[in-house]
């Protein structure tokens, strides 16, 4: 298989990819009962224009994220919720879903799946 880098990953998915992605997310949190009544329930559109224009500039695309809403400082932005590790397996197991939905190649998918997981460990904020 061939070996890419994370910044490729816009290049081969394009925004496209990522919108399909967040799309297959965000259709999953509104029904869910751990994570749904965090998310705002009248602004779910902007919740995926913001987590898409993230991944966009994490991975190789145009940088509209960070000039809209400066350093993505994410530890800082998940402060206010109560990220425990059930949220945090539960948000896991959401994007897991979507990743198979959308059914990326091989190697960009060997990149994102652990990307979220580890990501979502570090924004644990509560461990009792
Ligand atoms: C671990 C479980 C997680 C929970 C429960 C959670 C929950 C939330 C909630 C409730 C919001 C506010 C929605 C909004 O209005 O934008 C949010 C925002 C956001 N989350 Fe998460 N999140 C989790 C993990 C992650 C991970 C792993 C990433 C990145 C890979 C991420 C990236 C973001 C981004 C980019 C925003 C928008 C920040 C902003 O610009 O305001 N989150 N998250």
């Amino acid at each position: 298989m061939a070996e890419i880098a994370e910044a490729d990953i816009y290049s081969i998915i394009g925004a496209d990819g990522f919108q399909r992605l967040v799309v297959a997310f965000y259709r999953q949190v509104p029904v869910d009962d751990l994570l749904g009544p965090m998310y705002p329930a009248d602004d779910l559109e902007g919740a995926e224009y913001r987590l898409r224009g993230f991944l966009i500039g994490r991975f190789g695309g145009p940088q509209t994220y960070i000039e809209e809403r400066g350093h993505p400082a994410l530890r800082m932005r998940h402060a206010p919720y109560e990220l425990n590790i059930a949220a945090r397996n539960r948000w896991v197991e959401i994007m897991d879903r979507a990743l198979d939905e959308v059914a990326f190649a091989p190697e960009v998918d060997q990149l994102l799946r652990p990307f979220f997981a580890q990501t979502a460990t570090f924004l644990i904020n509560r461990w009792e």
